[in-house]
């Protein structure tokens, strides 16, 4: 280890709360070799909503009354999301050999080209579990894996599994012109969904959205949502709701599925859902679904039905650029459209 620098830079915490009072890049040891883990030289950052929960911590916002984005111990790196070059293997990786086929079939060397997906990555270099580190296809560069690997996993896992998108089905996208919502219009209208509705702020995010397969978008705060998607659907409703929004969007959902609907909760961008009774599904016999994506897949290019991944902007590694991504994302009809990047190194 001794050719590597004694500390990193990192965007870290020493504790919970607001963008400016607690999100700063700090100097922190170089990640100590552990059992199992890899280390990472990172290049690409990818910020995500989910940042932001940990970051502020704040359980009326984002958590249930334990915290369902708890932080062990500070200070906290954040970032979930990253893509860069192994620059060593785990500790323990000749037993692992032998031990793990798995781990045998990943094929991780130094020097592979890799995406992974754990929290405490938003640094030079970053320490992470093996089983959370996705060799890249050549095809694919560090760039587009940093911004596609997890809201992509999730728009896949959402549309494939949660409720798979069946040709013909209307498809309801809150926050459309988002980093996820963009993947799931697309992965839905491939999926052969006749219908794909979503929300936005503003025109210019609608255009977006609208790009990427969209075929009516509401804009939420001029426009009577429920009466719209109820109009664009002959006052049937939609079979499915895909919803990060939360606390603000969450009992209008109600309103505008149809009977056997699926409600897919998928976040919390507006606050943490309030609690509601089983009963309240019987009205319309609808399914409700809150997953998180802890997929495991290998990380395929299919040069085919390749999805477009739009990156809004990369922002300077530095406090100030941490500040602003957070701030940027988590503002209401502000301007993000798809992904955020840090970028940290060359390819
Ligand atoms: N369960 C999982 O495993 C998983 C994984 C990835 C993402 N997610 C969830 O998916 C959702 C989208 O995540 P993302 O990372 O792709 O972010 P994103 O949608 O790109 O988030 C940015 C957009 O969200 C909207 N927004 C920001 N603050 C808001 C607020 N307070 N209330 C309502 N809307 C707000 C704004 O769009 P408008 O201008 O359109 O309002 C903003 O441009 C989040 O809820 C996230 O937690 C879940």
């Amino acid at each position: 280890m001794s050719s590597f620098p004694e500390t990193i830079k990192a965007i870290a915490i020493d504790k919970t709360g607001d963008i400016n009072d607690v999100l700063e890049v700090k100097t922190l040891p170089f990640p100590a070799p552990t059992p199992g883990n890899v280390i990472i030289k990172v290049a690409y950052c990818g910020i995500n909503f989910i940042d932001t929960y940990y970051r502020h911590g704040d359980s009326a916002r984002a958590c249930d009354a334990k915290g369902l984005y708890p932080i062990q111990s500070f200070p906290q790196i954040l970032g979930m999301e990253a893509s860069g070059t192994v620059v060593a293997l785990p500790p323990d990786a000749a037993s692992l050999q032998t031990e793990s086929a798995e781990f045998q079939k990943r094929g991780l060397q130094v020097g592979s080209r890799v995406a992974v997906n754990f929290l405490g990555v938003h640094a030079e270099y970053a320490s992470v579990p093996w089983p959370k580190v996705f060799p890249l296809p050549a095809a694919v560069s560090l760039r587009t894996a940093a911004a596609a690997t997890l809201q992509g996993l999730t728009a896949l896992a959402f549309v494939e599994e949660a409720h798979p998108v069946r040709a013909g089905d209307r498809v309801f996208v809150h926050t459309v012109a988002g980093g996820f919502g963009l993947l799931v219009a697309q992965l839905a209208k491939r999926a052969g969904a006749a219908l794909v509705l979503g929300t936005t702020s503003s025109a210019a995010k609608a255009a977006a959205a609208r790009a990427a397969g969209a075929d009516h978008v509401i804009l939420y705060n001029r426009e009577d949502v429920v009466a719209r998607a109820l109009a664009l659907t002959g006052g049937e409703g939609v079979d499915v709701v895909y919803d990060g929004v939360g606390k603000d969007t969450f009992l209008d959902n109600f309103k505008i599925l149809r009977r056997k609907g699926s409600l897919i909760s998928v976040g919390n961008a507006s606050g943490a859902v309030e609690p509601i009774a089983p009963l309240k599904l019987v009205e319309k016999n609808l399914k409700l679904m809150r997953g998180a994506v802890l997929r495991r897949e290998a990380i395929r290019h299919h040069p085919k039905d390749e999805l477009k991944i739009n990156i809004y902007k990369e922002y300077p590694f530095t406090t100030e650029g941490a500040r602003q991504a957070q701030t940027d994302l988590t503002t209401k009809g502000g301007s993000t459209v798809g992904k955020l990047l840090y970028k940290i190194s060359d390819e």
